[in-house]
């Protein structure tokens, strides 16, 4: 599966034409790996560093520089607590350390069946209600701590209907 898809990668940059410079082009092959794994693998990174000619400190510059690339597969369900001021006087830091807590990871980290992710964020703009939390698109608003196990218990049953 996965020399598959490096074979994609692979000749998806043997048959680009850059429009402009290494650098857009490198760009460019970023977002298709991106694209095409989900996340920026190792192995790929190699292979875009040795068929680019481009030193592999550098794609991994580039690659960490931008927050839409992950260096890690991304969990199928991204968890963002705020940590915006309104949230963490109401008490944010205990949704978050609950969290860190019930799928014993930490903050950037994905569960090891890859379904759960925990990430901090900056105000989400409806102070007025929080805390909040986010789970992927969908917004949690004046959480408690105890709300946690059944929203986490809501995404399980969802996936597992999912891959049915
Ligand atoms: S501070 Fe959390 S939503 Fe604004």
């Amino acid at each position: 599966m996965a020399s598959e898809k490096l074979k994609v990668l692979e000749d998806f940059i043997k048959d680009d034409k850059p429009i402009g410079d290494k650098q857009g082009q490198l760009m460019g092959v970023l977002h298709k790996t991106q694209t095409i794994f989900g996340y920026l693998p190792a192995e790929a990174m190699d292979v875009i560093s040795e068929k680019l000619d481009v030193p592999s400190a550098h794609v991994y510059g580039m690659a960490t520089f931008y927050n839409y690339f992950s260096l890690k597969p991304r969990a199928r369900f991204q968890i963002f607590t705020c940590k915006g001021t309104a949230c963490y006087v109401g008490g944010g830091a205990r949704i978050l350390e609950r969290l860190k807590q019930e799928l014993k990871i930490g903050v950037g980290d994905t569960t090891p069946d890859g379904m759960f992710g925990i990430n901090i964020t900056r105000c989400l703009g409806c102070c007025g209600l929080s805390p909040v939390m986010q789970v992927n698109e969908d917004i949690y608003v004046r959480m408690v701590p105890e709300k946690i196990p059944l929203i986490l218990a809501k995404y399980r049953k969802m996936d597992k209907k999912k891959r049915r």
